[in-house]
C-alpha cells in the first residue's frame, strides 16, 4: 500500500507567474513555531533566512531572542548560554534521535528542512496528510499507538493528527479553521524546501521574454543576410 495520491490543490504560487503568498509564509512559520516545533527540527533554516520573506530583520532579532542557546568556550574556557541571534538555526526540540524516538514510540519526526522536496507530491503530500486523518476502515486493526491516515503510504502513522480548528490565532485576523491553518504550513514547508522558487520563475520569465526578442532579431537578421541571394 502506497497511500493514496494527493489531490492537486490551488495553493497561490502554482502557476508559471505566481509567486508565494507571503502573509501565508508568515502564518505558515507560526504554525511552525506553535504546533510541528514540539516534535520536528529544521536544521537547515536559520532565522536569518526568514529576513524579508516573512518578517522584518528586527522582527527576526526579536524571534531569535526568545531562545537560549549554548555557546563557547569563552575566554575563560566555560561553556555558556545566550539568546538566540538571527544567525542561529531553528532551534532542535530533542538533543538526539533515541531521545526523538523515545517521545514519539519509537518513531522518529523527520526534519521538516526539505520535507516538501523530499515526498511525492510536495505540498499537497503535505496537506492531504494532515487533513487525512480518519477511523481506519472496517477491519483494519492498528497497533497501540499509530494512526490511520489513507495519504501515508501502509495507512499507519504514528504522528496523531496535528492540527484542529482554532489551533493558532493568526495575528493578521486570517480564520483559523484546519484548512487554512495546514494551507499556511504547508506553503511554508515549500518555502523551506524551495527557497528559490520565487526567483527561478522571474529569472525564467526574464529568459522567456530576452529569447523572444533575440529569435526576432535573429529571424530579421537571416532575411537580410540572405536577401541578395533572393
Ligand atoms: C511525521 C509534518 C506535528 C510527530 C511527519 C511527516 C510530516 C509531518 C510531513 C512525514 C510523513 C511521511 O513520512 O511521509 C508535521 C507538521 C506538523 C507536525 C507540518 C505541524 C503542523 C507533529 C507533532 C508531533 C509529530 C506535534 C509530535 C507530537 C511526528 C512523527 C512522525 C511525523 C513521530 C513520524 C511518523 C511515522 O513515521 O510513522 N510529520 N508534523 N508531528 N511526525 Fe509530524
Amino acid at each position: 500500500d502506497h497511500g493514496l495520491h494527493a489531490p492537486h490543490y490551488p495553493f497561490d504560487h502554482h502557476g508559471l507567474t505566481k509567486t508565494y503568498d507571503h502573509s501565508s509564509l508568515r502564518r505558515g512559520y507560526q504554525v511552525y513555531k506553535e504546533v510541528c516545533s514540539a516534535c520536528h527540527s529544521m536544521n537547515l533554516v536559520a532565522f536569518r533566512n526568514l529576513i524579508g520573506v516573512t518578517h522584518t530583520e528586527a522582527e527576526v532579532k526579536a524571534l531569535a531572542g526568545e531562545y537560549e542557546y549554548q555557546d563557547g568556550p569563552n575566554d575563560e574556557g566555560e561553556m555558556f548560554t545566550r539568546p538566540g541571534k538571527p544567525s542561529d538555526y531553528f532551534p532542535k526540540p530533542y538533543p538526539n534521535e533515541e531521545a526523538a524516538r523515545k517521545a514519539n514510540g519509537g518513531a522518529l519526526p523527520p526534519d521538516l528542512s526539505c520535507i516538501a522536496r523530499a515526498r511525492h507530491g510536495e505540498e499537497n503530500y503535505i496537506f492531504a496528510l494532515l487533513t487525512g486523518y480518519s477511523e481506519p476502515p472496517a477491519g483494519v486493526k492498528l497497533r497501540e499507538g499509530l494512526h490511520y491516515n489513507a495519504y501515508f503510504p501502509g495507512g499507519a502513522i504514528s504522528m496523531a493528527r496535528p492540527i484542529y480548528d482554532e489551533q493558532v490565532e493568526f495575528e493578521d485576523g486570517t480564520p483559523n479553521t484546519t484548512s487554512q491553518i495546514t494551507k499556511d504550513v504547508a506553503t511554508f514547508l515549500a518555502w523551506c524546501s524551495y527557497p528559490e522558487h520565487d526567483e527561478r520563475k522571474r529569472m525564467g520569465l526574464k529568459a522567456i521574454a530576452m529569447f523572444t526578442v533575440l529569435f526576432g532579431f535573429s529571424v530579421w537578421w537571416k532575411r537580410f543576410k540572405w536577401s541578395y541571394i533572393k
